[in-house]
């Protein structure tokens, strides 16, 4: 084959006269009376290739044998195109190469898909045809900033005095809040490893062991119900330091994070990051990962109406509970329906119910209006700046479930509203975090990051006397309504590590099972560290202006935990179950069966586990696409 001297994409006006070899794929194909055009890709981009049989009979009709998506070696010259025939929506829209050799390197079927930015397919056939899909240019694009991304890290981190240093993936559980991903043993029979839902302990084992500054662009698995911006399997830049105050700690971070935008995309983010305690995250925006390109701050009212005849207000108010409210500016024209549609997306998000008012040739109107004192409303206006054309919606709840209602609002009405500017990045530490989560379900305390996160200083005694009241050396860094990372200062005495074990209903015997090699470690000199965790994915796929994780992982997981490509995850074989001391239970079975039926993955796994019929089928459906 013909080896590529140049990138197609690449090519431009100095290079014509010059004799090329260029290798890619066909993007279009068509015969203008006798004269081949084709449009031939690689990474790089798109180059116009001529043939004639003026320039070479053969290649010609080598060419007319070509079809989208064949692999071609060619060589030919660069030459201008007639001005009029300049294509300005191509880089290379200036030139041609007029063809003299071709070889058909390898034939393709027909693509499922078209190999071009913004197609309307099914994210399932692209999942299952990913190799296709990731010829298309805004993927390749997504996937080279994903590199570049890693590299901007990679080279401030490690100008910073950090050391990459890899941990393992076969591990203990580590304590993040999600289900283990979990590998059987099968030289230990009935032992199980865990898959890493982070770094965790030994990033801080790394501190005890006197690292001092150390990352990894870390791999972890959570087992959790799945949104846009989470997937089971997702990257960590994962940092742990010592000796570090918190604030020398988040400004270290600023500059990476700094360094990240200017490297990439070109963006300078201005220093210092705005904080936000986590208090104020909560009541002003009803979310500790708030969209501040937008204001529409949501306001307390409890005050207000707490001895109001509406009875959700003051019997809410009453059992300490809040009522709050935001004043939608402008929306007192929403329709009925709109108006009505509040109810279920209350209940949605943990509310009871959503009241309102719209304002309109100066009255107010809805249903709650007449319970109204005049001075509550004098109040209510005063306080939410209420003018003609608002609508005001009140939530009343606990104060946890009152903001996440009026959160979500919030977020909706900027999105109606058009508030959204799309090409801001609005960058904030949230800090001073609750320590600790009352299960109510479960009656007892849970960390609400993880149990190694240090309290304030100050608040250490409230360990015996109010543990909720406890606020944490705790940050995260959130961006554009995202959280994109989160860490914390860590416990680093083994007195206080078992004293929060403890207050998570840990027996000791239950603590030092776990995590006794971490205790023991505590107790051999440990240096005060604490450290943070970046989501990669979450972080690219903002930079690269998407709004799906999927987009900017090479191989990711559907919403189902599944790759419709691999198939993945599959049956195995009896044997393999025997190796490893499993029995399937007759749930699994019954389902393994009911799959087979429907002629689905488990009947292919099957199959391959009775002689690796499959494998031929692959290499049949090979054959097919060589010329
Ligand atoms: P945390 O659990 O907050 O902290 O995770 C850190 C960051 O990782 C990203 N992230 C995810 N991204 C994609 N899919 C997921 N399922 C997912 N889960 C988390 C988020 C998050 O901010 N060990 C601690 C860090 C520390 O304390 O140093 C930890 O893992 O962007
Ligand atoms: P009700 O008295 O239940 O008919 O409710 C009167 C109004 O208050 C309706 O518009 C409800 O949607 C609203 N509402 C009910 N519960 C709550 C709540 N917890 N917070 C805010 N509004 C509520």
């Amino acid at each position: 084959m013909m080896l590529k001297t140049h990138d197609c994409g690449k090519l431009t006006k100095r290079d014509v006269g010059k004799t090329v070899v260029l290798n890619g794929w066909v993007q279009r194909w068509r015969d203008l009376g006798g004269v081949l055009f084709i449009d031939l890709r690689d990474r790089s981009g798109i180059i116009q290739l001529v043939f004639s049989p003026e320039f070479s009979r053969e290649a010609h009709e080598i060419a007319d044998r070509a079809r989208i998506e064949y692999v071609l070696a060619v060589r030919g010259q660069v030459v201008e195109r007639d001005p009029e025939t300049y294509n300005p929506n191509l880089p290379t829209g200036e030139i041609e190469v007029r063809v003299t050799e071709v070889e058909i390197v390898n034939a393709a079927k027909t693509p499922p898909f078209a190999i071009e930015d913004g197609i309307d397919v099914d994210e399932a056939v692209r999942l299952k045809y990913r190799f296709l899909d990731l010829r298309r240019p805004e993927m390749q694009r997504t996937l080279m900033l994903r590199a570049k991304a890693m590299r901007a890290v990679r080279e401030y981190l490690d100008s910073h005095g950090f050391i990459e240093i890899e941990t393992p993936i076969l591990t203990r559980s580590t304590p993040e809040g999600a289900r283990d991903y979990l590998v059987p043993s099968r030289v230990h029979p009935g032992e199980f490893f865990a898959l890493p839902q982070s770094p965790q302990l030994f990033k801080q084992l790394l501190m005890i062991a006197g690292l001092e500054r150390y990352y990894q662009i870390a791999r972890c698995f959570r087992d959790e119900d799945l949104r846009a911006d989470r997937q089971p399997e997702f990257t960590q830049i994962d940092i742990e330091t010592s000796f570090l105050s918190r604030d020398q700690l988040l400004d270290l971070m600023e500059g990476m994070i700094v360094h990240l935008f200017k490297e990439t995309i070109g963006v300078e983010l201005k220093r210092p990051f705005r904080r936000l305690t986590w208090d104020e995250a909560i009541h002003k925006y009803g979310s500790d990962k708030p969209d501040l390109r937008f204001g529409l701050e949501i306001v307390d009212v409890t005050d207000i109406v707490k001895d109001s005849d509406v009875k959700v207000f003051s019997s809410v108010a009453a059992s300490g509970g809040v009522v709050k409210a935001l004043n939608a500016k402008g929306c007192a024209n929403w329709s009925r329906k709109e108006l009505d549609d509040l109810q279920p997306f209350a209940v949605r998000y943990g509310g009871k119910g959503m009241a309102w008012i719209t304002v309109k040739d100066g009255e107010w109107r809805g249903p709650i209006v007449k319970f109204f004192k005049p001075e509550e409303i004098a109040a209510l206006t005063e306080r939410l700046g209420v003018e003609e054309g608002d609508l005001i919606c009140f939530s009343a709840d606990k104060l946890k479930v009152a903001a996440n209602v009026m959160g979500q609002l919030r977020l909706k009405v900027a999105r109606d509203l058009g508030l959204i500017d799309e090409n801001r990045f609005e960058i904030a530490w949230v800090v001073d975090f609750p320590l600790l989560a009352w299960n109510e379900e479960e009656k007892r305390w849970e960390a609400e990051n993880h149990p190694f996160t240090r309290p304030r200083d100050e608040d250490v005694p409230l360990f015996d006397t109010d543990p909720g009241a406890m606020k944490a050396q705790a940050y995260d860094l959130v961006l554009n309504g995202y959280e994109v990372g989160g860490g914390s200062m860590r416990i680093y005495r083994r007195d206080m590590q078992e004293k929060m074990f403890r207050t998570l209903g840990f027996t000791p015997e239950e603590a030092r099972a776990k995590f006794g090699f971490f205790l023991d470690a505590l107790e051999y000199g440990t240096p005060p560290h604490g450290g943070i965790a970046f989501g990669l994915d979450r972080l690219v796929m903002l930079l690269a202006g998407r709004d799906n994780l999927r987009e900017t992982i090479a191989f990711p997981k559907t919403a189902s935990a599944s790759d419709p490509m691999t198939d993945a995850p599959a049956p195995v074989t009896e044997r393999q179950l025997e190796e490893l001391h499993i029995r399937l239970s007759a749930k699994a079975q019954a389902e393994l069966a009911r799959r087979r039926a429907a002629g689905g993955a488990a009947a292919e796994g099957q199959e391959a586990a009775a002689g690796g019929t499959s494998a031929e089928g692959r290499e049949s459906s090979a054959d097919n696409t060589s010329a």
